[in-house]
């Protein structure tokens, strides 16, 4: 498979969609009107989702016949809705694809949605990725061993380079924090999540009055209502980590490649919170255990290594830090990708 053929036709796609998401925004197409799916308020669809979608399988269909598609709203299109995983008998790439990531960001022409195209290889890895924000014009791209680009000039992480790359922080309290609360707002999974946000925020020391939640006192959360660019902040380098539980594989396939070309690092976002053997647990999350499929995802940013220290100092600092993270988040049950419809 020619990685580079795949990637240049995936950002010919995103700029397809991309044009048909910006003259919606703009009103200039398309309505960016809402409807809850499945009765859920917090979780939206419009009919440009849908167009986008069908155009771009459309595209994929006709120039790559025997390539096997996954779409957000139309799911595979082999109409194989369970039991699927991104390694396949028919040993054929597959195509991922999130029509529009931030649908209430959009409908709310709030400027931050995005296109997001990965392409897995049939082994199951992930080896393209492309998330494009046409109302900002910001495209993210990579493919293994290409490095990751913002708008195909600007190399990722920002700034670039063994003198200007960042260094790992010294503690969680220097870490901005990208977390989404993502569309289940059944009470259990709702005060779990605000719980995990709660002991982000909360002093890491000192008396915090009743109650004595102890947290990670962070620099900083932020909520800006899609994953994928989310993960391209990671990359870039504005954000440290980005935690989610819930999100698909459709909102991160893309944004794993470009992180990781851009020096960082999955990881599973299995919360340890309350986890009694903490220091077993803790040891286990590591690059090669994380599971695209998992739905609990952190992504970390890599950072330039220690001087005095061996390569890959400075990823193993941040993989160390965002250990130390998910201590205070907690975990939440989910089904896997390709399980269910859910
Ligand atoms: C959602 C966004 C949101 C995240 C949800 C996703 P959608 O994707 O990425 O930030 O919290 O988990 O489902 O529905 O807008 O494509
Ligand atoms: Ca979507």
């Amino acid at each position: 498979m020619d990685h580079q053929e795949i990637l240049n036709f995936a950002i010919h796609l995103a700029h397809r969609g991309g044009a048909i998401i910006r003259d919606a925004f703009n009103g200039q197409g398309l309505s960016v009107d809402a409807v809850a799916k499945q009765g859920n308020p917090s979780d939206l669809v419009t009919e440009v989702d849908q167009h986008v979608e069908r155009t771009v399988r459309a595209l994929i269909a006709e120039r790559y016949p025997t390539h096997r598609i996954l779409g957000e709203e139309d799911g595979m299109a082999d109409g194989q809705t369970t039991g699927w995983t991104l390694a396949n008998d028919r040993h054929v790439p597959t195509w991922i694809v999130d029509p529009i990531d931030g649908t209430t960001n959009f409908a709310q022409r709030f400027p931050f949605t995005a296109i997001s195209i990965a392409v897995s290889d049939a082994e199951g890895n992930l080896c393209v990725g492309v998330v494009y924000n046409p109302i900002l014009n910001e495209l993210y791209s990579a493919r293994v061993d290409g490095g990751a680009w913002l708008n195909q000039t600007t190399r990722l992480p920002f700034p670039h380079g063994p003198e200007a790359a960042a260094r790992a922080p010294q503690s969680l309290s220097e870490c901005l924090i990208g977390f989404e609360h993502g569309s289940d707002r059944t009470q259990a999974v709702l005060d779990s999540r605000l719980a995990s946000h709660r002991r982000l925020l909360a002093r890491s020391a000192g008396d915090n009055g009743e109650g004595q939640v102890h947290g990670a006192q962070v620099r900083g959360v932020r909520c800006i209502g899609a994953g994928s660019l989310d993960m391209c902040l990671v990359a870039r380098g504005a954000y440290d980590m980005y935690w989610e539980i819930g999100s698909h594989l459709w909102d991160i396939a893309a944004g794993t490649v470009i992180l990781r070309e851009a020096g960082g690092a999955m990881l599973s976002g299995c919360g340890l919170y309350g986890r009694p053997e903490v220091n077993t647990a803790k040891e286990l999350v590591t690059e090669a255990a994380f599971d695209p499929l998992g739905r609990k995802y952190l992504a970390v940013r890599g950072a330039a290594d220690h001087p005095a220290l061996d390569p890959g100092s400075g990823k193993a600092a941040m993989i160390s830090l965002a250990r130390e993270l998910l201590t205070h988040l907690e975990d939440i049950e989910v089904t896997r990708d390709g399980v269910s419809d859910a």
